[in-house]
């Protein structure tokens, strides 16, 4: 049992809700998943959708819920269920995250949520809850969009953010599209896309997810609930050019696409400080990536980011200015999300006044928020590193994390619905 924190640090109790056999649980799930997807010479996770590492989180999750007697499936869209009661009952209280990472990602993205979906089942039932309503824990598929560019895929398909079409062609690096990886791993493309009889299922939708700033960092709060997700999206640069000899081709003769690229990366930056906003050039493919050759193409990708549509508007506008002559595609874009006020306040109370804060980063919750109440809880990282192998959470802030995420569930499956006026 964790020691209470000091007076005044925003300890409601509720961690002492979590049973030992609930943490012990946690321990050994998050050993058991640590190995899956590491790059040994990185540090990080590769855990991308539909890869043999996907398969291998995937199978871990499906042997926790067989483990725990739930009734296990896959949905339409790939995304793995849990379910503990009868799932046509409806309004069923739903938590989780995803599996997998970024490019050379950390342990607790994704993985906290899913690892703290189980131990939270677990809690309930150490402490004899009897829920009123059907629980489910879940797995959404490729959140993070590192394989095949579109994040928040599984839940995206799931409510039709995006459509099936535009999904299934969408090609990793090696050209393989998301419809040829799902039959590569036994699922059936042509069944992908909005899911109306699972979501008519849904009342609710949780998530635990490690915090990826420094908001909770250096105060007593272990824990703390979303209040908005900003406005972000994603738009491919493509720069095109000639190429060309280094050595003898003349300066003025050039057609390199290359500066422009990086007058478009300073007036990104430039512009996202002078505006108040965030944008990263994390990506770029240059053609044909000789050393004595000029470059005849070059591919970016601005990750755009705003608490304001507007303002994230303009970034776009003045960075495709700079990038003269770029042809500019928009990829993907999630408008703001404001998490549903009761659910958090309600979250908030249960937590016994857990602070609030807003996150420039997405997650299934915000896309599943368009469809459903949904709520975002965060565990304190001492950094605010994420996406990248330096990623951490206290084992005691996790376990924190744990208890919230039951003391929550525990009112959602327990309350009884407010009779009609
Ligand atoms: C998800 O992690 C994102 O990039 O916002
Ligand atoms: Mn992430
Ligand atoms: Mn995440």
């Amino acid at each position: 049992m964790p020691a209470p924190d000091p007076p005044g640090a925003g300890d409601p109790g509720w961690r002492a809700e979590v049973a030992e056999e609930a943490e012990d649980g946690f321990r050994a799930m998050w050993r058991d998943l640590l190995p899956i997807g590491l790059d040994a010479a990185t540090g990080g996770y590769r855990r991308h959708g539909w890869t043999a590492a996907d398969a291998d989180c995937r199978a871990w999750f499906a042997g926790q819920a067989r483990a725990r007697g739930l009734a296990y499936e896959i949905d339409r869209n790939g995304n793995q269920w849990a379910w503990l009661g009868d799932p046509a009952s409806g309004d069923a209280v739903v938590t989780g995250s995803h599996l997998d990472s970024v490019p050379d990602g950390g342990a607790y993205d994704g993985p906290l949520g899913v690892v703290g979906a189980f131990a939270a089942l677990d809690a309930l039932r150490a402490r004899g809850i009897r829920p009123r309503r059907p629980l489910a824990l879940v797995n959404f598929t490729e959140e993070e969009g590192a394989r095949f560019g579109l994040a928040c895929l599984g839940s995206r398909l799931m409510t039709g953010a995006v459509a099936p079409e535009a999904a299934l062609a969408l090609r990793d690096a090696d050209g393989v599209c998301l419809a040829a990886a799902m039959e590569r791993a036994g699922r059936d493309p042509e069944a992908a896309g909005r899911d109306d009889e699972r979501l008519a299922r849904v009342g609710v939708f949780v998530e635990l997810h490690v915090e990826q700033g420094r908001h909770l960092a250096g105060t007593p709060h272990r824990v703390g609930v979303a209040s908005a997700i900003w406005p972000h999206g994603r738009w491919r640069f493509d720069f095109r050019g000639e190429a060309n000899h280094a050595g003898t081709t003349r300066m003025e003769d050039r057609r390199d696409p290359m500066p422009s690229y990086a007058a478009a990366v300073l007036a990104a930056r430039a512009e996202a400080e002078r505006l108040g906003a965030l944008a990263t050039f994390g990506r770029v493919r240059v053609e044909p990536n000789g050393t004595n050759a000029i470059p005849s193409r070059v591919t970016a990708w601005l990750d755009g980011r705003a608490a304001d549509p507007g303002v994230l508007d303009r970034l776009v506008e003045e960075t495709t200015r700079a990038a003269a002559g770029a042809e500019v595609t928009r990829e993907s874009y999630t408008p703001v999300v404001t998490f549903d006020a009761s659910l958090r306040e309600r979250a908030v109370r249960v937590l016994g006044g857990a602070p609030t804060l807003p996150t420039g980063a997405g997650h299934d919750s915000g896309i599943l928020s368009a469809e459903v109440p949904a709520a975002l809880l965060f565990v304190r990282n001492p950094t605010g590193v994420s996406h990248s192998p330096r990623e951490h959470a206290e084992e005691s802030d996790c376990l924190a994390g744990v208890a919230a995420l039951a003391a929550v569930l525990t009112d959602l499956l327990t309350t009884p619905p407010t009779p009609p006026m």
